[in-house]
Parts: C-alpha cells; sequence; structure tokens
C-alpha cells in the first residue's frame, strides 16, 4: 500500500464510523430543513464571493463534500450540473439518500480524492472545497494537483477552510489552558493520530479508530496551487472560527486568523 493509500483508507474507516455519531443529531434536521425548496447554509462572507464567480449554471465539484448539505445549497441557488466525491461510503450513501428525498440532481461519488476518476477531468467550472478538508490530505502537493486537472481551461478553484494559524492554539475541548497559548508547532511534519472520534456535530467522544490529520501551512497550499498552474485572484481573511473548534479563541479578546477564502483560475 502505498503511503498516502496507508492514510486515506484509515481515514474512510475512521470517516465510516464517525457519520453515524453525526446522524443521530443531525439527519433530521437536515430533511427538515431541505425540505424547505431552496434552502441554503451558504453564509456571508463566502456568500458573496462565491456568488462573484457567477456560478449560476456552472458545473460545480465538491471534493470533501461529506454528506453533501453544501453542494446541495449551491444546487438549490442555482449551480448547474453538481458532482460530490468523498471517500466516506456512508456520507455518500447519506448524501444520496437524502437528495433523493428531497429531489436535488447532484450526484455523489465514493472515491479518494487522489483517484477521482479521468472521466471527470477538465470538465469543471468550479471546483469547491469547504472547511476540514485539507487536513485529512497526505501530499497537498498531489491534492491540487486533482483539483488543477478536475478544472476546464477557464475553471476556478474556491476553497473556504480554516486558517493553518489555528492549528497551533488549543481546541475547544482543552480544558485549563489559556485559549490564545501556543502549544503545537506551525511547521509540523508528522500527522496528528487520533483516536477519540470526530463527532464535532452531536459533541460526544467515542473510542475510534486512528485517523490521520496534515497541518499544512499557508505556504504549502499556496504553493501546492501555484505549482499545478493556477493563479490566486483572492485571498481573504477572517477572525471567525468555521471549523467549531475554536469558539474559545474567537471570544477571546483579540483578533486571530480562524478562516479564509481563496479563490484560484486556472492560468
Ligand atoms: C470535515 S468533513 C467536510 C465537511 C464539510 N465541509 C461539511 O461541513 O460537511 C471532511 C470530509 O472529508 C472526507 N475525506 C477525508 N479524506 C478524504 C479523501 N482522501 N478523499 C475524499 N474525501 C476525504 C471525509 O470522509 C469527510 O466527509
Amino acid at each position: 500500500m502505498s503511503d498516502i493509500k496507508k492514510y486515506t483508507q484509515a481515514n474512510r474507516e475512521a470517516w465510516n464510523e464517525a457519520m453515524p455519531h453525526h446522524q443521530k443529531s443531525n439527519a433530521d434536521k437536515w430533511d427538515i430543513a431541505f425540505s424547505d425548496k431552496g434552502f441554503s447554509v451558504i453564509k456571508e462572507p463566502e456568500l458573496s464571493l462565491i456568488e462573484s464567480l457567477n456560478f449560476q449554471g456552472q458545473k460545480i465539484a465538491h471534493v470533501c463534500c461529506n454528506n453533501g448539505v453544501e453542494l446541495m445549497s449551491l444546487k438549490n441557488m442555482g449551480a448547474g450540473e453538481c458532482v460530490g466525491f468523498d471517500i466516506s461510503d456512508e456520507a455518500i450513501q447519506e448524501a444520496r439518500e437524502r437528495a433523493a428525498r428531497v429531489d436535488i440532481a447532484c450526484e455523489f461519488v465514493q472515491t479518494d480524492a487522489y483517484d477521482i476518476p479521468e472521466k471527470y477531468h477538465d470538465t469543471f467550472d468550479i471546483v469547491y472545497i469547504s472547511i476540514g478538508c485539507l487536513g485529512w490530505m497526505p501530499a497537498i502537493q498531489r491534492f491540487f494537483g486533482k483539483v488543477a486537472a478536475l478544472l476546464n481551461e477557464d475553471g476556478e478553484l474556491f476553497i473556504h477552510e480554516s486558517h493553518p494559524f489555528s492549528e497551533m492554539l488549543p481546541s475547544d475541548d482543552l480544558d485549563n489552558v489559556d485559549p490564545m497559548k501556543i502549544i503545537e508547532p506551525y511547521f509540523k511534519q508528522e500527522p496528528y493520530i487520533d483516536n477519540d472520534g470526530i463527532d464535532y456535530v452531536g459533541k460526544t467522544t467515542y473510542k475510534s479508530k486512528s485517523m490521520y490529520w496534515f497541518v499544512w501551512t499557508l505556504s504549502d497550499i499556496l504553493m501546492g496551487i501555484i505549482d499545478n498552474g493556477m493563479k490566486v485572484r483572492h485571498f481573504s481573511e477572517y477572525p471567525d472560527d468555521i471549523s467549531t473548534l475554536h469558539g474559545k479563541n474567537q471570544e477571546s479578546g483579540p483578533e486571530i486568523p480562524l478562516s479564509y477564502i481563496l479563490i484560484a483560475e486556472k492560468e
């Protein structure tokens, strides 16, 4: 097994294990929400920026789409063909079943991001990446190589992610630690290995299969994009925690960078 596969397969199993925990608290909520025609989870500051791409009618790929609620929202807002890719069998099953139930025409494909089939290459106007994707990728350069391959010649990449700066700070579940104290390195060579579960939805903990989270610096991300033939044309940083892990940092006083939006276009 290649090094990449060793990590992504472990993460696949961990995500399959996690999804029933998320579904316990969330599944009905999304069914009710999406029964309202036109429902969307996309909010500011993302909303204005994604609208600036004139995405209506455009073909969108969502890599790491999880249960598909963001992609289904984009579809409800007028996107054209929509395809979501995710490694978790359980997440894709939930996405497919809900899309069918509420009659939203999105395609959902279970695949490792690194293995997205070639038939999808050169076909997308927009590749959309939202909170909590890049850290699951064991090789960021190769990941952005796949993103570039998915885009058509005028295609654009849209990322709304947690800021790498926040990786240095304690997450909310750590008690008795100053939330503003730097406790982790910015330049982290090895992945974090976690066995405490990822129920950031219901906030329960469980003994989980090992999952591997990689910290990519801003320069890793920017160079991964640039080296794969894309030009960054927008970058903005925000003091908002979009991860649900750094609420204490957001509330603690000084405004620090907790999230960012980046738009790049194929050169
Ligand atoms: C935090 S969730 C993304 C959540 C999404 N933004 C949301 O809020 O629902 C991360 C997702 O990445 C997926 N993932 C992890 N590694 C992957 C890989 N190698 N290829 C494709 N998807 C992957 C997981 O299965 C999971 O659904």
